[in-house]
């Protein structure tokens, strides 16, 4: 998520204005191939040249990650989470600044996809605002409460993956089927179906009106859509279940406390 997140980020800022570091060499080099205009660092060095620094690491990586950072951090360092099992009160407690969560999703490297940014402890108004300035290039950016976090993560973040899983199981079962389609062919159709649904609803058009429009009573689709229904509503019930669960079952990390306030 990091690429992402960096790829995006560069598209934001000007030329030697984004600052990256990895762990391995093997990181560090996808990172200068994914973002050739990056300027990579040693972790540690990353407070001197930078005033926002968003940590991509998964949660375990957290304590290490700060106990490099923390000797240069300052009161002045906005530092971001895109962790969502982290809660902002223990990051606020681990750095002396305003802390805030950052969720990505998986289109913000080529501009597609939501943000969704949720503001912590110390960050102000114009701290949000100057986040959000930074996102819209590559991303469109949702203000949330951290108690929003799990739900919009599964609709903006897992969802992109979730929207696939659910087309490759449709173009499963059409292939289960005996269709004289090409997996290609039926891939490239079901995308264009997802192509126009995006398109419709970003000019206004609601998810029952789309529903509507197709599924006509006594047609074809009308009775696909009553056959398929409780199952669909059963599966993605068990699957906002299994994030939740998920979350819940991972410990938040122990990150330590911050130092310099000045
Ligand atoms: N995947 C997603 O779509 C997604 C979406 C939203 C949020 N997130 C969250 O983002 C976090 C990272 O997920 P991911 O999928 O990007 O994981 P990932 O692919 O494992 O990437 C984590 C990166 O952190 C680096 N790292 C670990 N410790 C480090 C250290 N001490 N110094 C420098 N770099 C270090 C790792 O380096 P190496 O390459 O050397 O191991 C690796 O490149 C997770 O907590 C996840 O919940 C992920």
């Amino acid at each position: 998520m990091g690429l992402t997140l960096a790829a995006g980020f560069s598209t934001a800022v000007g030329p030697g204005r984004l600052f990256a570091a990895g762990r391995s060499p093997a990181s560090v080099a996808r990172l200068r191939e994914a973002v050739p205009g990056a300027v990579v660092l040693p972790p540690a060095e990353l407070p001197r040249q930078a005033g926002l620094i968003v940590l991509c690491v998964r949660n375990a990586d957290l304590p290490a990650v700060l106990d490099e950072l923390r000797p240069r951090l300052t009161a002045r360092h906005i530092v971001i989470t895109v962790n969502n099992g982290l809660p902002l009160r223990a990051l606020a407690e681990a750095v002396p600044g305003p802390v805030a969560k950052l969720i990505p999703s998986v289109g913000n490297d080529i501009g597609a996809g939501a943000t969704l940014l949720v503001p912590g402890p110390r960050l102000t108004a114009q701290d949000t605002e100057g986040l959000l300035v930074l996102l819209r290039p590559f991303s469109t950016p949702f203000v949330i409460e951290e108690g929003q976090g799990r739900a919009a993560t599964d609709l903006a973040s897992c969802g992109p993956a979730l929207v696939a899983g659910a087309v490759r199981a449709m173009v499963d079962a059409q292939q289960e089927r005996g269709a004289p389609l090409s997996r290609e062919l039926a891939e490239q159709l079901v995308a264009q179906s997802l192509h126009a649904l995006s398109r419709l609803i970003d000019r206004g058009a609601r998810l029952d009106d789309i529903v509507d429009r197709v599924a006509v009573p006594g047609g074809n689709t009308a009775a696909a859509l009553d056959a398929a229904e409780n199952d669909l509503a059963a599966a993605w019930r068990a699957a906002f279940q299994a994030t939740a669960d998920n979350e819940r079952s991972k410990p938040a990390p122990q990150l330590g406390e911050g130092v310099k306030r000045a």
